[in-house]
């Protein structure tokens, strides 16, 4: 019998330290590493985390992913790396600067289908040292089907990382389709914005760098469409394996961005003092042993 009592004391905040969501933060790592892939490097590295956030954000095209993976940010520092923003970058590039891979990659995405599993696996694991950061990840639209989601988590095994969650969020399509109608995205720093849910300060400028501000490709009715067939084929099915992983988080994207982020985050940091407080039970029953 151990004769050393244990006590725990944990508290939880769901504050977010002054930043909203209308707020748009002037100071944000390049992620000049993830975004043009090695060997290009961050312009700051995010401070290393005691325990590092590793998110994956799941759901529908338009339910907020981005907007919330930006919060996400601000409160946690894990980096938002978002397949979607690998791709945009690369197809901004000139065309003879592009392999034939990502030119066919191109054309899949402006008619709103997946990328096929084999050019966005090379593109993601090109960019390990991303995920190995130490101030932990966000990523946002990876994995995407279950090939991405089995070689991801092999490659997570390997490298002795473990994910924190995997938050699903939920949204009804008409919502979705207003929300992507209304999108505008900065084409330098990749800030998002809605024409009238968040208007940028000055119309077409982004409020954190000037960049122009454009409205997706992918973003017409019809390639909306065919997003969110894919999403329901091939995406929806990776809520059951990371349910089965006992990792899935889920979430109401309904209100404001900044609702949303509080219930994300109230989940999130309950779960992560669970998750404290098992390894501190597991090192005091091996002390008392
Ligand atoms: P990707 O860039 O990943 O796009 P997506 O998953 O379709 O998601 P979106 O970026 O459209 O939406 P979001 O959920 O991030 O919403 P956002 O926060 O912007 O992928 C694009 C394409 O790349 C794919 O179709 C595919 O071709 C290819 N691809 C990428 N990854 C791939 C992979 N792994 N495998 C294969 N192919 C891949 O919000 C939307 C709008 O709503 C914004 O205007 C925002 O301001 C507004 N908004 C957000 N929250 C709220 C709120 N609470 N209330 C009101 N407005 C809100």
């Amino acid at each position: 019998m151990c004769s050393e009592p244990l006590v725990l004391v944990i508290s939880v905040t769901a504050s977010m330290s002054g930043h909203t969501y209308s707020q748009p933060m002037t100071t944000m790592n390049n992620r000049a590493a993830w975004i043009e892939g090695p060997p290009a490097q961050c312009e700051t590295t995010p401070e290393p985390a005691l325990l590092p956030w590793r998110l994956i954000l799941l759901g529908a095209p338009g339910v907020g992913k981005g907007t919330q993976a930006e919060l996400l940010h601000r409160r946690l520092r894990a980096c938002h790396l978002s397949t979607g923003d690998v791709l945009r970058a690369a197809g901004s590039r000139a065309a003879c600067d592009q392999s034939p891979a990502m030119k066919e990659a191109l054309a899949y995405m402006r008619r709103g289908e997946l990328v096929p599993d084999s050019t966005v696996w090379a593109m993601v694991r090109e960019r390990k040292s991303c995920l190995e950061c130490s101030g932990g990840f966000i990523l946002d639209g990876f994995p995407r089907t279950l090939a991405q989601a089995e070689s991801f988590q092999e490659l997570m095994n390997s490298e002795g990382l473990k994910l924190t969650a995997v938050v699903k969020y939920e949204l009804p399509f008409s919502e979705i389709a207003a929300r992507l109608g209304g999108r505008r995205t900065c084409e330098k720093c990749k800030a998002v914005y809605h024409v009238t849910e968040r208007p940028p300060r000055q119309e077409g400028k982004c409020d954190r760098c000037d960049g122009k501000l454009f409205q997706r490709e992918d973003d017409r009715p019809e390639s909306i469409k065919v997003r969110l067939e894919a999403y329901e084929r091939s995406t929806a099915p990776l809520i059951e394996f990371y349910r089965n992983l006992g990792l899935l988080v889920e979430v109401r994207a309904t209100g404001t961005p900044d609702d949303i982020f509080e219930h994300t985050f109230t989940q999130l940091e309950t779960r992560r003092v669970r998750e404290v407080a098992q390894r501190v039970l597991v090192a005091h029953a091996d002390r008392c042993e």
